[in-house]
């Protein structure tokens, strides 16, 4: 039944680019559609209302923006529209290419109607969010040149920093990797009650931060991958760019009073990992992560963060002296085989500039003026989501991580192959089941399951980890998540609950060059 509604509705979609639509009356609309939901509007995916409390409308377009001195650079990215809705839903980020960061409330209902001026298919994939299956932005779902897609949800999700960004896969492979590296994500909040009662460092007192490498020409146009031998070795290992961009600008000085700060971070990256740390060695003091505030802070060494993880972290800048510098860097560490030898230091690849482990600079604070507050970091934070029960009867279902030799990376030796399923593909709606994550290759995986939040119950090496192991002790494992790294050589053991929502969802490596070369497949939700 599920899956005709899906098709009907795909055909009007596509009835509607196509002027079809409006020769037919909305009586025929409405008995075309199945029962069951309010047909409010023809097409709404998802939550189907006549009324929503947020509505916008998101463009996905070509745009020319200034991001480095010189010329501008041509970027893809999204621009939005608040129609109905707080005001504060939408905020533009004027600077660089991101798109608007979102800010929802959970229990608000929403609908976002989504135009592709782009010319070629896209989707637009809510990552970290527990939606229906169609409102997921999935590949088998895209959006065409000159369409609209119109989605509906409500917001069920915890307080947390989540990010919207691409998902198209064509027949000839992914386009994540190039359409989100040309500018197409943005950041998402979720506020709720409980951490609202926290009484967290807000406003000017919160550093949002989207982390992204890029590499560009002397006349400032944006490089993807290189090409031959070079293209090869970036999709293998994932592209990395030789500068750092921090919300889509080359990274600045941010002038800070001498108080506490939220610093909350997205690695919106293709595929580099950072070792967050303060460059006076001070502890990472870690407050929440993917899916929002941890039990209670941790202080780490430094941090890691993997592509598409967030973090947010809080630091106490209330002793510092005004003129007082404190940075954030990502410090060096040992990337196996990537650090140098067989895939960065033979001159193949193009964009080793920056080679995975190196040291740079992310942000500098600057404390610049005194500040007369006594706020304290909680030392309880968000304790209402109960972690997920599990027992020795748990189901385990095991994935192993594995190199197909020319192809790419594997998950149990399949790669993607558009909306298929197989038999250990399928779970149970309202099931709790354990994933372990076996990785059997030289590279680190961050594996990420769409439209749940996760519990890391378990990770282990049994056969070292190829020159990773310099990052574990960064590793946040406690808290929610939807993308746990999997260094080499680790099993890694995840606990999670289909609820709700059946039907089809992914789970892929979100290094995008691996998931846009087949590290990727779909699973079905069924009762
Ligand atoms: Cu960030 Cu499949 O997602
Ligand atoms: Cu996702
Ligand atoms: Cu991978």
């Amino acid at each position: 039944m599920k899956q005709n509604k899906v098709q009907r509705r795909t055909i009007l979609r596509v009835m509607a680019s196509s002027g079809a639509l409006m020769a037919l009356s909305p009586g025929f609309l409405l008995t075309g559609c199945d029962s069951g939901v309010s047909a409010a509007e023809p097409g709404v995916l998802g939550l189907d209302l006549d009324d929503y409390d947020v509505e916008l409308s998101l463009r996905a377009t070509p745009d020319s923006v200034r991001i480095l001195a010189g010329e501008p650079s041509e970027v893809w990215r999204y621009k939005a529209e608040l129609e109905k809705g707080p005001a504060d839903t939408v905020a533009e980020n004027t600077a660089g290419y991101l798109g608007p960061t979102i800010r929802l409330r959970r229990g608000q209902t929403v609908k976002i109607r989504i135009h592709n001026e782009l010319p070629e298919d896209t989707t637009v994939h809510w990552h970290g969010l527990h939606v229906p299956s169609d409102v997921d932005g999935q590949p088998r779902l895209p959006i065409r040149p000159g369409e609209t897609m119109t989605v509906g949800f409500k917001v069920r999700d915890r307080a947390g920093l989540f990010w919207y960004h691409s998902h198209a896969h064509g027949e000839d492979g992914g386009r994540v990797g190039f359409q989100s590296y040309s500018g197409l994500a943005g950041l998402l909040i979720v506020e709720d009650d409980e951490e609202a009662d926290l009484r967290l460092p807000a406003g000017k007192n919160e550093l949002l931060l989207v982390l992204q490498d890029r590499t560009f020409t002397s006349s400032n146009k944006l490089v993807y991958l290189s090409d031959g031998m070079g293209a090869m070795m970036d999709r293998m290992r994932g592209f990395l760019g030789n500068r750092m961009l921090l919300n889509g600008v080359p990274p600045t000085t941010h002038q800070v009073a001498a108080r506490p700060y939220r610093i909350r971070v997205l690695n919106g990256s293709n595929s580099r990992i950072y070792k967050l740390a303060w460059s006076d060695g001070r502890p990472v003091t870690v407050i929440g992560a993917d899916g929002g505030l941890l039990q209670t802070p941790e202080d780490k060494p430094y941090a890691v963060l993997a592509p598409a993880q967030r973090l947010d972290v809080w630091v106490n800048l209330a002793d510092s002296r005004p003129g007082s510098r404190l940075k954030l860097i990502s410090d060096s560490y040992d990337a196996g085989m990537m650090s140098g030898g067989m895939m960065g230091g033979m001159g193949m690849s193009g964009t080793s500039d920056l080679p995975a482990g190196s040291r740079f600079n992310l942000m500098t604070l600057k404390v610049s003026e005194a500040a007369d507050t006594a706020e304290t970091l909680p030392t309880q934070l968000a304790v209402k989501r109960k972690r997920i029960p599990v027992t020795d009867a748990t189901r385990v279902r095991k994935f192993e991580l594995s190199h197909v030799m020319m192809r790419g990376f594997a998950i149990n030796g399949r790669q993607f192959k558009g909306a298929t399923v197989a038999d250990d593909e399928k779970v149970r709606l309202g099931d709790t089941e354990i994933w372990e994550f076996r990785n059997n290759t030289p590279m680190p995986h961050p594996m990420h399951i769409h439209g749940l939040q996760f519990n890391v119950i378990g990770r282990n090496s049994s056969s070292g980890t190829r020159g990773w192991g310099g990052l574990r002790q960064g590793i946040v494992d406690s808290g929610w998540h939807d993308t746990a790294l999997v260094l080499p050589g680790e099993a890694v053991r995840l606990a999670m609950t289909f609820e709700r929502f059946e039907g089809l969802y992914i789970y892929h490596c979100h290094n995008m060059e691996h998931e846009d070369t087949g590290m990727m497949r779909y699973f079905q939700v069924k009762s």
